[in-house]
């Protein structure tokens, strides 16, 4: 069997880091999100896995080369536009051939992974199962409805009331999933929806069941889904400290520190990740932290916060729930008079209180 990984869109929720990198690469726990898409597939046993990539293609190619030191091998599969996730797979088409496959967005992270469902698509053999969980925010997602176990509806970002059990972002699907894209339209969004190709199955009474994650689930794709994301992960963070850490520091909870990373004068609470030669003195650094590389804190107290490599931030005030991008600097002058100096991506986020 053969999967699937949909690492190409917009990103436009999560601007402005996604004007210079891939969504799919943006950190969690230290890690790009879509490591943990590759290894859900080969944790089930799936190692040869087409990847659809669009302009962020050379930055996924450069992480991910030919998949080998992943233990996977890859097809990359160009997407010229982002047409929707059913034009994504009809694309995908030669490389997937006559054989069920797995489709998985490159954006989300299942706790756990999926043999579960796995093990119930091969028992079933049914055309179409799709995971599913329950959201507090269903106009965000793609919503399933059922009458009893059986999905009888799907909608994207329904605008009323369909239920709150949404799509995962993991589809198993036969390859009469082909002929049911070839027979849909576009939405008015102008996208190839893969709810409508399934709906279709279902309308054409192809068997489509679902199952429930039986842990949490992430769609990554806005800026506080990533945050949450980096949370649940660092939830299981393994401690490792390679750095140094001097007498005068105080560590609560789980950490990890990379190698040549200094940690001098701070009291840290895990669990934090922390990157290889981070700078860190005289600073608090709280809870669900992930600091990438070559980060400088000074004087500053840091939680639940993802701090991508190169960052400088001294004396700042305090950061909260912060995402910054790379090489961002956050940094106290003496000059007068005293002023915010600021230089601001388009549709960056500044807020203070
Ligand atoms: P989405 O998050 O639905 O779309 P997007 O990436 O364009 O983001 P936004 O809505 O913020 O603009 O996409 C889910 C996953 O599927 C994500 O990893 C990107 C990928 N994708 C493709 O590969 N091709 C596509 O045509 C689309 C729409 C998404």
């Amino acid at each position: 069997m053969k999967g699937l990984i949909l690492s190409g869109g917009t990103g436009t929720r999560l601007r402005p880091l996604t004007f210079t990198s891939a969504k799919q690469l943006l950190p969690v726990a230290n890690r790009p999100i879509l490591c943990f898409a590759i290894d859900a597939l080969r944790d089930v046993g799936i190692h040869d896995i087409g990847i659809v990539v669009g302009t962020t293609a050379p930055e996924v190619k450069n992480t991910l080369g030919d998949g080998s030191s992943f233990g996977i091998q890859v097809t990359y599969l160009h997407q010229s536009e982002p047409l929707g996730l059913a034009h994504a797979v009809s694309l995908a088409r030669p490389f997937l051939g006559e054989e069920p496959f797995v489709m998985m967005l490159g954006d989300n992270v299942i706790h756990g992974g999926f043999q579960h469902a796995m093990k119930q698509f091969m028992q079933t053999r049914v055309d179409a199962l799709v995971l599913t969980g329950p959201v507090d925010d269903p106009q965000h997602f793609g919503i399933v409805q059922l009458q009893g176990d059986r999905i009888v509806r799907l909608v994207e970002k329904p605008s009323r009331d369909l239920g709150n059990l949404a799509l995962c972002g993991v589809y198993f699907f036969n390859p009469v999933i082909h002929a049911a894209i070839r027979a849909i339209t576009p939405s008015p969004r102008g996208e190839l929806e893969i709810t409508d190709a399934v709906q279709w199955l279902v309308d054409h009474h192809f068997s489509v069941s679902h199952t429930v994650v039986t842990s949490w689930w992430k769609d990554t794709g806005r800026p506080n889904d990533l945050l949450e994301a980096n949370r649940l992960l660092l939830e299981d963070l393994t401690p490792d400290i390679q750095g140094s850490i001097d007498h005068e520091s105080v560590i609560t909870g789980p950490i990890q520190v990379g190698s040549g990373t200094t940690i001098r004068k701070s009291t840290l609470r895990g669990p934090i990740s922390i990157g290889h030669n981070v700078h860190i003195e005289n600073a608090y650094i709280g809870p669900y932290t992930s600091i990438g590389d070559d980060v400088t804190i000074h004087g500053t107290d840091v939680e639940y916060s993802v701090i991508l490599s190169g960052c400088i931030i001294d004396q700042a005030p305090r950061l909260d729930q912060c995402l910054l991008g790379r090489y961002v600097e956050i940094v106290r002058t003496t000059r007068n008079p005293r002023s915010v100096r600021m230089v601001l991506g388009d549709q960056s986020i500044c807020e203070w209180s």
